[in-house]
Formats: C-alpha cells, sequence, structure tokens
C-alpha cells in the first residue's frame, strides 16, 4: 500500500501521545501528564511534524524535519536535515521499517532538497540503526547524552 505524508495534524498529535512501546522502547513513551504540552509541541510549525499515512486514510505514524531530530550533546555544527520519525506501537517489529524509513526519505528530498540528511539515535535502539544503515546511512559520531 502506498504511504502518504502531510502536516500532522491535532487529532492526530493527541493519538501520538497515547502510544505506548513495549520495553526497551519505552524510552520513547510520552509522559501521560504531559499530553497539552506535547500536542502543542507537535503542532508548533517550526518542529515540523508531518503524519505518515498507509493509503487511503491509516495514521501510521510520523516524522519530523529538523531541531526536533536533535540530541542535546550531539554535535551539528554541519548544516543537515534531521530527521525523527516514531511508527505506530503495534506496527513496529515486523520487518517494514525500511519501507516507512524510504517514504520519508523521499519525502524530505522533495520538501526540503537537502545535501545531508542526518539522524540521531540512542545506541540500544538497534533496531532503528538497522534500518536505517540498511538505507546506506554510517555512523559519523557518537555521544553520551
Ligand atoms: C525505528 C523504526 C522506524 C523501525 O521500524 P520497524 O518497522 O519497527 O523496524 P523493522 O521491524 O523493519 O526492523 C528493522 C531491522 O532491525 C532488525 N531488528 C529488530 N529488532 C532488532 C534488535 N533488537 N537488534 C538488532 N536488530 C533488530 C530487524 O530484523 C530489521 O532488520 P532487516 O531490515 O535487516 O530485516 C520503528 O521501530 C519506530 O518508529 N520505533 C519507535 C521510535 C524509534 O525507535 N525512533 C528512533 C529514531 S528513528
Amino acid at each position: 500500500m502506498p504511504l502518504s505524508i502531510q502536516l500532522l495534524n491535532k487529532a492526530n498529535a493527541r493519538e501520538i501521545t497515547g502510544w505506548h512501546y513495549d520495553p526497551p522502547y519505552d524510552f520513547y513513551n510520552l509522559n501521560p501528564n504531559e499530553i497539552e504540552q506535547n500536542i502543542k509541541y507537535f503542532l508548533a510549525p517550526r518542529n515540523k511534524f508531518y503524519s505518515i499515512f498507509e493509503e487511503p486514510r491509516e495514521f501510521v505514524g510520523y516524522c519530523s524535519f529538523g531541531e526536533d531530530g536533535q540530541v542535546p550533546g550531539g554535535d551539528y555544527s554541519m548544516p543537515g536535515l534531521d530527521i525523527g520519525m516514531g511508527i505506530r506501537p503495534n506496527l513496529t517489529g515486523q520487518g517494514r521499517g525500511h519501507y516507512y524509513v524510504a517514504a520519508v526519505l523521499d519525502f524530505a528530498q522533495r520538501m526540503f532538497a537537502p545535501s545531508i540528511v542526518r539522524v540521531t539515535i540512542a545506541l540500544f535502539n538497534q533496531r532503528a540503526i538497522q534500518v536505517w544503515t540498511g538505507v546506506e546511512f554510517h555512523t559519523v559520531d557518537t555521544f553520551e547524552y
């Protein structure tokens, strides 16, 4: 099924705040006491959050472009487009990561035409590292957070 990517709307932003990943990925779970703050953050234009839909209208994940994808302590001195993303918890771990990532990269290229694209991934998250390595990203730096 084809994927489409569109600006995140409020209903989908709210949905994300209720997502629960199982350990060890619970690292990505949001604080249930900060729902409204998180929705505000997702919808702020400067954070550039987009929805990923599996056609016709199934909301399967989100991606962000820019500062949201940066982690304190990282060296972001080289200009580049930082990508963040999250797939709906019940769709993860099914071998479809490369498919989602390829769609996000394709969209990023068309929308922002970056010369460099970058992701920052927690070292424990070998699943994410594997999927990005599979689309030919390679490690340029590691740091402690
Ligand atoms: C990161 C993410 C996009 C990956 O998508 P996914 O559909 O869950 O990933 P897949 O099931 O395709 O797994 C990706 C690869 O990791 C491998 N893998 C799965 N669990 C693994 C583990 N514990 N250790 C090493 N490799 C693992 C899979 O076998 C697969 O390898 P392959 O592509 O060679 O077949 C998705 O899990 C996600 O959104 N997670 C929550 C947010 C997050 O992790 N963000 C990190 C920054 S992108």
